[in-house]
């Protein structure tokens, strides 16, 4: 069995989180009369291989910020973790783009005999896409978490999962590692960096608000770049609060072994009646985080 491995305390504190909350979430939903008329799904439509995945650089050149230090032994992986659960979900919903490592989740399935698994090769955003419009949400309640390397979660997807009223999300905001960086400094992102930013925050408004007019001493118009992680985190944040029931307002800031961010874990619920409990186990889960 191939076994890769990816990140270091961040990725750990990450699945910590997400586990913490898939449990509860179960226990609710296995507990309570009511929500357990519901028949639940987790989605992990980045899933890997079931085991800590490596990163291919071509995804990501500036995972070159993980160092090795921040290499650990290897370890479960969200699809697993969540496979493992004591109260599991009633279906399982793993998507993964690579041949190889959509071999490994294969492998899951035959070690999980007892789970009912679905295993779907593509791109996350239209397979889910598809997934939404074909399930029937008065009856369905589901987790869905998003693990990208970077930016390749489109904004119309977000909008998607929200428009059910019935999943929670969990997503990792590619802060430092994706955005920060296409945010150039002293002019505005070329053209395709643009669009690519514009698709990812599902609006241009990121432009006025990262970006200032400035005055030369010559007299020339330039504009600046006038953002930092706080107020990116900010702005993604209220792009959630736009669409979603309720949005943790402090997402876990998960950081490489220099202290540089790479990723804001989010959260956002969509179900309006169980999104107060939703956001508390959240909130709780987020500020204790392993
Ligand atoms: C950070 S890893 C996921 C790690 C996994 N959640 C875990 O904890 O083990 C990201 C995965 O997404 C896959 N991927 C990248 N782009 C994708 C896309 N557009 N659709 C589906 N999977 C994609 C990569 O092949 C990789 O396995």
């Amino acid at each position: 069995m191939k076994q890769h491995q990816f990140g270091g305390s961040w990725t750990r504190q990450k699945l910590e989180v997400l586990r913490k909350y898939l449990n509860a979430y179960m226990t609710i939903f296995t507990k309570n009369k009511r929500a357990s008329f519901f028949h639940t799904v987790y989605v992990d439509a980045f899933a890997g291989t079931g085991y800590r995945t490596l990163a291919d650089p071509s995804e990501a050149p500036l995972l070159a910020e993980i160092t090795e230090e921040d290499n650990q032994n290897f370890l479960k992986g969200s699809a697993r973790i969540a496979l493992e659960l004591e109260k599991p979900f009633a279906e399982y919903l793993f998507i993964e783009k690579q041949n190889d490592r959509v071999a490994e989740l294969e492998h899951l399935r035959k070690e999980f005999p007892n789970r009912r698994i679905q295993i779907k090769q593509g791109d996350a955003n239209n397979i889910l896409q598809e997934w939404i419009q074909n399930t029937n949400w008065d009856r369905t309640r589901a987790v869905v978490f998003l693990d990208p390397y970077g930016m390749q979660v489109e904004w119309s997807l977000i909008e998607a999962i929200a428009k059910t009223r019935a999943i929670d999300l969990w997503l990792l905001f590619p802060l430092g590692i994706g955005v920060n960086r296409l945010l150039t400094k002293n002019a505005p992102p070329p053209k395709q960096w643009e669009q690519k930013l514009t698709r990812f925050f599902g609006t241009d408004e990121w432009r006025n608000r990262f970006y200032q007019c400035q005055t030369t001493m010559f007299g020339d118009k330039v504009e600046q770049k006038n953002a930092n992680f706080a107020s990116i985190q900010n702005f993604f944040i209220e792009r959630l609060q736009t669409i979603f029931a309720a949005v943790a307002p402090k997402p876990l800031v998960l950081t490489n072994s220099h202290n540089n961010p790479l990723y804001l874990l989010c959260f956002a619920a969509g179900n309006p009646k169980g999104a107060k409990t939703a956001l508390r186990i959240a909130n709780h889960i987020l500020s204790h985080p392993s």
